[in-house]
């Protein structure tokens, strides 16, 4: 086997022969260092005597077994996994350090436990902070085992050897392949141990969860190079300082993506929030201006949250803009509109856009609640409290029609709203809805008006 030196740029995983100061797959610099890999020479194609372990085989004489899901008893966390968690599956938690990941899965350890076997390998904590925060939130099983290590090749040789249902690796940026002269958490650190247990996931029908941190330091490998390889994806995603989480599936080769969760984060571990709406909208101060609530929908569930939009005279020469929950760009295009469209005067103010609760809302169906708080705080005047609005704002000011107005409006009806404003292009949706004045607008000066 001969040796061979290649740069992988630690930031998307791009690999090449020679250096290079920016990387030409992703743009970022300085993020290509050097790897020497192993060059395993086949030229054996199509001889005769290579060994062919599988055969084509006809779609139909493959056999199935009806995928068996197991359940976390943790509500949110099923829902988001489209059910269950599927045996022999390979699942990447991912999100940023603190936002409560190992908190989440040792919580779904204990009902997990209950009829099966669990194996919990940490590499960042030791067994005895495991069992202080495990005590804390209540998991008290005696089918959980704890692991500290993180050499890749004790990990699997443990993990044939008690053959446990689910094993949760806190962290994939941990462990390492003692076989590799990287770091571990470098790109071809975590990539071969991805592979490695997607192996032991698949051939020993172990259902396997992985731990991946978001950093933006560029040296350690994001669990993007990750995604192609596991079966789920899923981000935990919140403000440190607001209690809720929102767990979002990005990928999900067994279920529909974009479904999401919501958790509170409290004392005793994780809590399911199952009636977001209300928990999000609790706390809505009445009478003022520059708040109004937006029903959205996310994956299958729809869900209303409160919208605040604050502008001030600005002291400098042109206004700035903040956007808290909301696409940046996005918020500046619709106080680009309203200036445009409605002609308010908004590039001499400052403006600040945030969704409560501490959420990331990037549906353009939030559009016309986004621009209807600002318009109530630019004029002075608070939207009517019963009122919930939803529609996509288009360059020209003209409101246009989203999908699933029919769940947003039941929903919206659930929590006891009188009034909601929608786009006029939803009409033949809804026709059937009763038990609520649906006011459908063209434009954004219709909705103000009928909001305001
Ligand atoms: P943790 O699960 O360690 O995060 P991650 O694994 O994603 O890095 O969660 C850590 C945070 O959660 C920490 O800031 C403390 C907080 N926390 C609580 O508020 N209550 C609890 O019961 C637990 C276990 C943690
Ligand atoms: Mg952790």
């Amino acid at each position: 086997m001969k040796k061979k030196t290649v740069y992988v740029c630690s930031n998307c995983g791009y690999d090449t022969v020679k250096w290079m100061g920016q990387c030409p797959n992703c743009g970022e610099w300085n993020t290509l260092s050097e790897f020497s890999v192993s060059e395993n020479k086949r030229n054996n194609f199509g001889d005769e005597k290579s060994i062919r372990k599988n055969k084509p085989m006809a779609i139909a004489d493959i056999d199935v077994n009806a995928e068996i899901r197991i359940k976390s008893g943790i509500e949110e966390f099923d829902r988001v996994l489209g059910g269950g968690i599927v045996k022999g599956s390979l699942t990447l938690i991912s999100g940023e350090p603190g936002i409560g990941k190992s908190t989440l899965l040792l919580q779904a350890c204990q009902k997990l436990a209950d009829e099966n076997s669990v194996l919990y390998i940490s590499g960042e904590e030791s067994p005895a902070q495991i069992k202080i925060r495990a005590e804390r939130t209540g998991v008290t099983s005696d089918n959980i085992k704890i692991l500290a290590e993180t050499n890749l090749e004790d990990i699997v040789f443990t993990a044939k050897e008690e053959n446990p249902s689910f094993i949760i690796i806190d962290s994939v940026q941990t462990i390492y392949d003692p076989k590799l002269p990287s770091a571990p958490g470098s790109v071809t650190q975590v990539r071969e141990c991805t592979m490695a247990l997607m192996q032991l996931a698949k051939q020993n029908e172990i259902s396997v969860f992985l731990v991946g941190h978001v950093n933006k330091d560029g040296n350690i490998a994001g669990p993007k190079i990750m995604e192609h390889m596991v079966d789920t994806v899923l981000y935990f995603e919140g403000e440190k300082h607001i209690s809720y989480r929102l767990l979002r599936a990005a990928k999900n080769r067994f279920g529909s993506t974009n479904e999401i969760g919501l958790f509170e984060m409290t004392a005793e571990g994780l809590k399911d929030v199952s009636n977001p709406s209300a928990a999000l909208l609790s706390g809505r101060p009445e009478n003022v201006s520059g708040s109004c609530v937006a029903a959205t929908l996310e994956g299958t569930r729809p869900m209303l949250s409160e919208i605040q939009g604050l502008v001030t005279k600005t002291v400098y020469g042109s206004g700035r803009r903040t956007a808290a929950g909301v696409d940046y760009n996005r918020a500046v295009l619709l106080l680009a509109i309203l200036e445009k469209r409605v002609g308010m005067m908004l590039s001499s103010y400052d403006a600040y856009i945030n969704v409560v609760g501490g959420l990331r809302l990037d549906e353009p169906a939030i559009d016309m609640a986004v621009a209807v708080s600002i318009a109530s705080s630019y004029l002075d005047k608070p939207v009517s409290a019963d009122v919930v609005l939803f529609g996509e704002i288009g360059l020209s000011g003209e409101v246009r029609a989203v999908s699933g107005a029919v769940q947003r409006i039941q929903e919206i009806k659930r929590l006891g709203y009188k009034k909601c404003i929608l786009p006029e292009g939803c009409r033949a949706d809804v026709r059937n809805i009763e038990g609520i004045e649906l006011v459908f607008v063209k434009d954004i000066s219709q909705a103000i008006k009928a909001a305001i």
